[in-house]
């Protein structure tokens, strides 16, 4: 059940949300769908947008130093999205959270500090500002277009959660994160497990299953983390999402 915070941005999706709008965010580069489905309610990503965001995920899961490369046109295609982001990604509020918001009750600790990878527009650190009323919340986003939509969302409630324009291939902590969360985006192994605390948890959660972009197979996860010392707590499906569980000993 969604919390208040979530409930907020939820129905900020459903107010904002129009057929110009949709229309707007079908449009995709050079005349290619990069969204589809609007039609119907359910804007998913199109085919082009999928083979592209894999190519991503796996180069950065594969091989980090790759990022250095794609690190500006992803920022720069991120930028162009962050106005109609929202009413792609809430076409169904709940449905896109339900595989962070499982994952998020299947977790063995409560956080005090929690880190939000590849934010957005927030809307995994505000359902999770509102499960965890006193933990410490920081999203961080590469696109600073993300991240000023994330900051005017929660502007009436300051300081909670925090949004900061950083890069997870470089973002440093002093004392790590209870847990690290990653909605739909490429797990940058190296970099989670050395920001977690002793004991911390990450979650990984992809709205649209296999037709996420930035899609990571429960297999590439659980080897990926386990190479680095994590031990996997969790793995599953909620609605059309996967999710994975892991925790450092
Ligand atoms: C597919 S969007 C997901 C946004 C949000 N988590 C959601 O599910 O609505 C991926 C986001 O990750 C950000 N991103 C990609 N690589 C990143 C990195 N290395 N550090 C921080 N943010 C990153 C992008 O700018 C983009 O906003």
């Amino acid at each position: 059940m969604p919390g208040p915070a979530s409930r907020c941005w939820l129905s900020w999706v459903r107010s904002s949300s129009s057929c110009t709008v949709w229309r707007r965010g079908m449009a995709g580069v050079g005349g290619v769908v990069l969204f589809s489905g609007a039609m119907s309610g359910q804007a998913r990503p199109g085919p082009l947008l999928r083979v592209l965001g894999r190519a991503v995920t796996s180069a950065v899961a594969r091989f980090p130093a790759t990022w250095q490369f794609l690190r500006v046109p992803v920022r720069r295609f991120f930028d162009a999205q962050a106005t109609n982001w929202d009413e792609r990604a809430g076409s169904d509020p709940t449905e896109y959270l339900a595989p962070l918001s499982t994952a998020l009750d299947h977790l063995p600790i409560t956080p005090g500090r929690i880190l939000d990878i590849g934010t957005g527009t927030g809307a995994a650190a505000i359902e999770m500002a509102a499960r965890f009323a006193d933990a410490e919340i920081v999203g961080i986003d590469v696109s600073a277009e993300m991240i000023a939509r994330a900051r005017s969302y929660t502007s009436e409630s300051p300081g909670r959660p925090t949004f900061l324009v950083a890069d997870a291939a470089d973002f440093e902590h002093d004392e790590g994160f209870d847990l690290i969360t990653m909605l739909n985006m490429p797990p940058f192994f190296d970099r989670v497990v050395v920001l977690l605390a002793p004991g911390g948890c990450v979650v990984h959660a992809s709205s649209h299953g296999a037709r996420t972009p930035f899609f990571s197979p429960p297999g590439v996860l659980r080897s990926g983390f386990s190479r680095r010392g994590l031990q996997t707590v969790a793995s599953g499906c909620a609605g059309p999402g996967t999710f994975y569980i892991g925790r450092r000993p």
